[in-house]
């Protein structure tokens, strides 16, 4: 698959696709700048399949883990500069990123699109409504290229022929392999996965 480097025109960011790059490259380590260019063409794949915007798909792509390397403090004080729930001080980076992390993607690359932030949001532990683009950014971020992990081509294979099928798939890989691990699930996975799994007939 040949990378598709957009132009951006309709100011959801006030960067070119290029400089916002740059701004990932800044923040993240070599392997999760990689992780975050391949989202960005998975995203603008999937919004090729299912009539998105390709320039949200590419600017939710690229800062889906813009908060990932950031130090837990960072979260902890957001979580309580904006009295955020206070049942997210019992998780960690692994859901905050997402979870907390929109915020940052707001204050900081300056992007108040609501769904491309929704898409940040959501994309740790989905939700029970979202739209087209948050379940392309949650689905990228789970089939991208480099993902290697049993059922992986069998997740990509769904997610191309039924993106809505797609998430569940991946609702239930989560919350399944949770509960196998004896890790706690946060509650928004159980809401997500209320909504979006017992209406496919998933094996
Ligand atoms: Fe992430
Ligand atoms: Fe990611």
């Amino acid at each position: 698959m040949k990378d598709k480097q957009l132009t951006y025109h309709e100011q959801i960011v006030p960067f070119s696709r290029a400089e916002l790059v740059e701004k990932l490259r800044e923040a993240l380590s070599d392997s999760r700048f990689s992780h975050v260019l391949r989202v960005e063409q998975t995203a603008i794949e999937l919004a090729g399949l299912n009539h998105v915007d390709p320039e949200r798909a590419s600017i939710a792509g690229l800062v889906h883990d813009y908060a990932k390397q950031r130090p837990d403090e960072d979260f902890i004080a957001a979580i309580k500069q904006y009295h955020l729930d206070p049942i997210l001080l019992d998780y960690g980076n692994a859901i905050w990123h997402g979870v907390v992390g929109w915020l940052f993607v707001k204050n900081e690359l300056g992007i108040n699109d609501i769904e491309v932030l929704n898409a940040v949001r959501y994309h740790t532990v989905g939700h029970q409504y979202m739209t087209p683009l948050e379940q392309i950014v949650y689905m990228a971020d789970y089939i991208e290229p480099a993902r290697d992990f049993p059922g992986v081509n069998e997740a990509r294979r769904v997610t191309k022929a039924n993106l809505q099928e797609g998430v569940a798939f991946q609702t239930k890989q989560t919350l399944s392999y949770l509960v196998q691990h004896n890790k706690p699930v946060f509650p928004q996975t159980i809401l997500t996965y209320n909504s979006w799994v017992p209406q496919f007939d998933l094996k």
